[in-house]
């Protein structure tokens, strides 16, 4: 099910880990970079297999943490601080300006599927607060003009330019 470029960093953990549960973790990873960022019940079924686990046992794991989603994002996915740091200087406003620019609530996708937001705690950047990811880059110093700029660029970029899937 793995590309055979990620099928070798698969074999290459499974190598690393003598016990295969132990691998469940990066797997999880892993099988939700494959699958454009979200598991549904083949990848978790496949996952189970490789760690030699019940699906019940990998969900159980997966649905403990809120990194892995179990339906698919947008194109864009949003992930918003609202913790302490980032509530002191604007999260929660940037949060509200971002839902309101896209006409979707947090936990939704745009209808074109461009755009997904969520609510985050903590993600590591509270010096920089307010903070946000999009997909795997760190966006920092939020305002709402940077907002605004981000998505216009971001509606706009063509497929060929795109950093991360
Ligand atoms: S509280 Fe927002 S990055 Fe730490």
């Amino acid at each position: 099910m793995f590309s055979p470029e990620t099928q070798q960093q698969v074999d290459c953990l499974l190598s690393r880990y003598p016990i295969r549960r132990n691998a469940l973790l990066p797997l999880l990873h892993l099988a939700q970079k494959e699958n454009q960022g979200w598991l549904d019940s083949k990848w978790v079924n496949h996952v189970a297999e490789l760690c030699e686990v019940s699906p019940t046992h990998v969900e159980g794991v997966a649905t403990f943490y809120t990194m892995f989603r179990f339906r698919p994002p947008g194109k864009y996915h949003l992930q918003v601080c609202t913790c302490v740091p980032c509530c002191l200087v604007g999260g929660p406003e940037i949060l509200e300006h971002l839902e309101h620019k896209l006409g979707i609530h947090t936990g939704h996708t745009t209808k074109d599927g461009l755009f997904s937001i969520e609510e985050m705690e903590c993600i590591g950047a509270c010096a920089y607060a307010p903070a946000m990811i999009v997909n795997e880059d760190y966006i920092e110093q939020l305002t709402p003009e940077k907002i605004d700029q981000l998505l216009d660029s971001l509606a706009t970029t063509p497929q060929e330019q795109e950093t991360h899937a």
